[in-house]
């Protein structure tokens, strides 16, 4: 039998992506399309278990599919869709959600800190998100998701699914394995480094986000927090602020965070910012005038996006009719 090769990954078309999303994920989508066979969604079904301006949600979707190919993925090489134009993703959430129990859930590190945010609407599909997230990756067979460690519980709960059911009745699931970058993986808020940075801090100081302009870029990371002492060294037990603008200059550049505390061994903690910014920056407005000339093209953009969803239903669909198989539904 061939190899699977099948990997799956997805970001939910929220607020503004920041630096640990690129970093974390997009990034690395790029450098894996070509040793495996891709796919990369846009998480719309999971964005509305919080609340959003329809507006906004549709124009986020468009800017989403416009960065993941302006970041480097190739609409040849992988297949890039919007999940909700793949109903096979809430088809198998219903089944696997009889073999996924309330109290599994209800433990979940995400759905306990988004019911805290959003005490006002802690609805089912915020509970259900991880096994929504199950049927993404289960649907493609997908043996590696790429994802930044906040995500690792979630794949977790995905492999506990998938070997429940085959268990139950055969062999049908592929177990899926996260793959986590080395350095990456988790990007800190700038003010508060010991936290994940995220596309919803309420410090505007906190997050980078990937729509940021050079000045703006640089600004934050003059405000960052680093840590008592002046040594630039990699150590995120004692020094988390610096260890953090460590990684995001390392990974920005290509270079090993060693490599980078000897570029900046001597200097001042002013200086080693500004130039943590200005790595950042550079890098960044490609990107963004690639995302912009793309997003204006919305016949090029909705050409890629339906291709995808037809490549991506023809795999999904295939997993669903197995599944619905195993499980008694009756076929005509
Ligand atoms: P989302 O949209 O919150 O984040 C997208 C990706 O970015 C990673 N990430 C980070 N990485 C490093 N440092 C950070 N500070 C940081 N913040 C976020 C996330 O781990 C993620 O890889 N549930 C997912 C989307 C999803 C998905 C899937 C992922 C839906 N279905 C199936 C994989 C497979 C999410 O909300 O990601």
């Amino acid at each position: 039998m061939e190899e699977n090769r099948n990997l799956y990954s997805a970001v939910q078309p929220t607020n503004n992506l920041t630096i640990g999303n690129y970093l974390g994920a997009v990034k690395n989508f790029v450098e894996l399309q070509n040793e495996y066979d891709c796919y990369y969604a846009i998480a719309n079904q999971h964005a509305i278990t919080v609340r959003q301006n329809p507006a906004e949600l549709r124009q986020k979707t468009a800017a989403l599919a416009a960065l993941y190919i302006a970041c480097g993925a190739d609409p040849e090489k992988c297949v890039l869709y919007v999940q909700s134009h793949v109903p096979a993703h809430s088809q198998l959430c219903w089944v696997l959600n009889t073999f996924t129990y309330v109290g599994e859930m209800e433990r979940m590190t995400q759905f306990k800190d988004k019911s805290r945010k959003h005490a006002d609407n802690i609805n089912m599909g915020l509970m259900d998100y991880p096994v929504l997230m199950a049927a993404d990756i289960l649907l493609y067979q997908a043996r590696y998701v790429p994802v930044g460690l906040d995500q690792k519980q979630h794949l977790e709960i995905a492999r506990d699914i998938a070997q429940r059911f085959n268990n139950a009745y055969s062999p049908t699931f592929t177990v899926p394995e996260g793959i986590y970058m080395k350095v990456g993986a988790k990007i800190n808020d700038l003010q508060e480094p010991s936290k994940k940075m995220s596309k919803s801090a309420e410090n505007p100081n906190s997050s980078v986000f990937l729509t940021d302009d050079r000045d703006t870029v640089i600004r934050k990371f003059k405000r960052a927090v680093t840590d008592s002492g002046s040594e630039i060294k990699y150590d995120p037990e004692n020094k988390a602020g610096v260890s953090n603008l460590l990684s995001v200059y390392a990974v920005f550049t290509g270079k090993t965070v060693s490599e980078a505390e000897k570029e900046f061994e001597g200097l001042g903690y002013g200086e080693f910012k500004l130039a943590v910014g200005e790595a950042v920056a550079d890098k960044l407005a490609p990107i963004q005038a690639e995302q912009a000339r793309l997003l204006s093209d919305k016949a090029y953009l909705d050409g890629v996006l339906k291709t995808g969803a037809e490549r991506a239903s023809y795999t999904a669909n295939k997993t669903l009719n197995k599944v619905y198989k195993k499980i008694g539904f009756y076929q005509i």
